[in-house]
């Protein structure tokens, strides 16, 4: 069935450095090149949320989308280094993750079937995209 979609832009500054354990110090540097440097460095990430329009049928209330975002991403990652984030002990800090652990942050919280996408802008020519699985839960509004 045809739906609208509302995009919400969020933004915040967090450092990270891009290294695995898993690999030998040369092979981080290949891996990573410049962001495996161990001094770390930041970025300005925008964090786009999509939900369905409206609050019937799954969808967000903008002004409960706005605290929940606030509280569960903004305030947990603004001015933090994301490698100390215990989501990311065992993950890389790359975008790819981010976007995947910002969805399954946002996803049990906000209303079944409300959240459609998350985007994440990293810099200023990369951007990173996930729609994971929705669940269907009932009764948790
Ligand atoms: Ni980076």
């Amino acid at each position: 069935m045809p739906q609208v979609h509302v995009t919400k832009r969020y933004r915040f500054c967090a450092a990270h450095r891009l290294h695995t354990d898993q690999l030998s110090t040369e092979e981080n540097w290949t891996a990573f090149g410049k962001c495996n440097n161990a001094n770390g460095h930041g970025h300005n990430y925008v964090v786009l949320v999509t939900v369905e329009s409206g609050t019937a049928m799954g969808g967000c209330d903008l002004g409960r989308l706005d605290q929940v975002v606030r509280e569960n991403i903004v305030e947990r990652f603004d001015h933090f280094d994301l490698n100390c984030d215990p989501a990311f002990a065992n993950l890389t800090t790359t975008g790819e993750n981010l976007v995947k652990v910002i969805w399954d942050i946002l996803e049990p919280i906000l209303p079944s079937g409300g959240l459609h996408k998350v985007g994440v802008i990293e810099t200023r020519d990369n951007y990173f995209e996930y729609a994971g699985v929705t669940s269907t839960r009932r009764g948790t509004e």
